[in-house]
């Protein structure tokens, strides 16, 4: 509606965003097309450089962490063209060809660059590997993956008696095993998976609640075999497949759309539709979450693109209400928690969100960072081990907060300031380049 209600400043180095809002006279209308899905982007430009033959990726994130991913794998001698959204071309060096590369690889702030690319370098005997990544990511547990790797026979060394990064990777031939994963991860099912196609025989992962599938999708659709047992949320794959280079068409990323279904939900008169979302199964616990919190969402023109589901999603603002957010739920909507401790601020009654002790290992402490920058502006939050508390219907007012250089922090707080008087200055704000580089723009076509 009328752009004098919020004002968005950035400094020159875009470090600072401001938001100056009186929320009383906002309204968000329009149309909203949203960045390329991230972990889809992270695993087309992998698979495309180890299948044979060209794979061509359209809609591909141009944010920050696949061009970790594009870089990292360049230096391995895949062909990767310039990233744009139009159309990329990788041109594939066929399994168990990338080469050692002659200087340490960087992930930059991508936990799924470096577990997702471990299972691949632990699997190409002779070859020696170096990972880093930012100051982010050289805090974040490696563990998880070393551990199943090294069951397979794989030899990695790392600081913190080999739990962090920066990581040294001594190629082997693996053996196969069968883990049972205590946490529901993506990264490490993927991480085992991506192991496992230059293992002999079947590997197996098992997981205690289905994680995000894209590995398992994309895979099959390059010509991996994969048998998938929904009962036990086990995924087994056989060594050595052919894996030849596919067309990918990449959906809008739903951990983007988020923010914008969250601020049409709680900004007064707001209708907004946002185009292109994926909307596969394993990622829409967000919209179940938002929907048992009474917000207005329906999705349109529903089809199916390149095996991946995806809609458009319209958002019209309502009265939301408390709820709670727990168990198997929990890894469908994993990103979408800071945004959703945002909902929870402006809805009638208690938000509990529980069994999400997985976030004090992002790219910040989430459950630490929401509790404590969202009550700088006024929410009334109680973290525990595991969760939040969020008392809601409270008035927020504008002051001065923290990324700790986390893009889904940054972006949540900036939704969170639309409905904050005065002036929200938050610090760190270039975060959101990781997974949204023209998240301000939006912004500022919708205020
Ligand atoms: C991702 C998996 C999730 C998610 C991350 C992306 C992926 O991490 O939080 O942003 O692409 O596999 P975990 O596997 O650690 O839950």
């Amino acid at each position: 509606m009328s752009s004098s209600q919020v004002i968005l400043q950035q400094n020159s180095d875009h470090q600072d965003l401001i938001i100056t809002a009186d929320p009383q006279g906002i309204s968000l209308q329009g149309d909203i097309k949203i960045p390329g899905d991230k972990s889809i982007s992270h695993r087309s430009l992998m698979l495309g450089a180890i299948a044979e033959g060209e794979t061509i990726i359209e809609g591909l994130l141009l944010g920050e962490d696949p061009r970790s991913t594009a870089e990292c794998f360049r230096q391995m001698g895949a062909e990767i063209s310039e990233l744009n959204t139009e159309k990329v071309i990788v041109k594939g060096i066929g399994l168990g060809k990338l080469q050692e590369p002659q200087d340490v690889l960087n992930a930059g702030n991508s936990g799924t660059t470096i577990r997702l690319m471990l299972g691949l370098l632990a699997s190409h005997p002779d070859r020696f590997f170096t990972v880093t990544g930012d100051h982010s990511l050289r805090s974040r547990p490696m563990s998880r993956v070393i551990k199943p790797l090294n069951k397979m026979g794989a030899k990695i060394w790392g600081r913190k008696s080999n739990t962090l990064a920066p990581l040294a990777i001594q190629g082997q031939n693996l053996k196969p095993s069968h883990y049972y994963s205590p946490i529901a991860s993506a990264q490490v099912k993927s991480c085992i998976l991506l192991a496992g196609l230059m293992t002999e025989g079947k590997t197996t992962v098992t997981e205690p609640a289905l994680s995000r599938d894209h590995s398992e999708r994309m895979l099959r659709a390059f010509g991996a075999n994969l048998e998938i047992d929904p009962d036990t949320n086990s995924v087994t794959i056989t060594g050595y497949p052919t894996l030849i280079g596919q067309k990918v068409i990449v959906p809008g990323d739903i951990s983007s759309a988020a923010f914008w279904l969250v601020a049409g939900a709680i900004v007064p008169n707001s209708n907004l539709l946002i185009e292109n979302v994926g909307v596969n199964p394993t990622r829409t616990g967000i919209l179940e979450a938002l929907r048992m919190m009474n917000a207005e969402i329906t999705l349109e023109n529903e089809r199916e693109i390149a095996g991946e589901p995806v809609a458009d999603i319209r958002v019209k603002s309502s009265k939301l209400r408390g709820c709670t957010i727990e168990g198997e739920i929990i890894p469908r909507l994993i990103d979408e928690i800071p945004i959703l401790a945002v909902a929870g601020v402006f809805a009638k009654g208690t938000t509990l969100i529980k069994d999400a002790e997985e976030l004090r290992v992002k790219e910040s402490d989430r459950l630490a960072v929401v509790a404590s920058e969202l009550t700088k502006m006024g929410a009334k939050i109680t973290e525990y081990p595991d969760g939040l508390e969020i008392t809601g219907n409270t008035k927020l007012i504008g002051t001065e907060v923290e990324s700790y250089t986390d893009h889904r922090i940054t972006m949540s707080l900036a939704i969170a300031a639309l409905k904050a008087k005065g002036k929200t200055t938050i610090h760190g704000a270039e975060a959101a380049s990781i997974s949204y580089p023209n998240f301000v723009s939006t912004l500022q076509s919708l205020v």
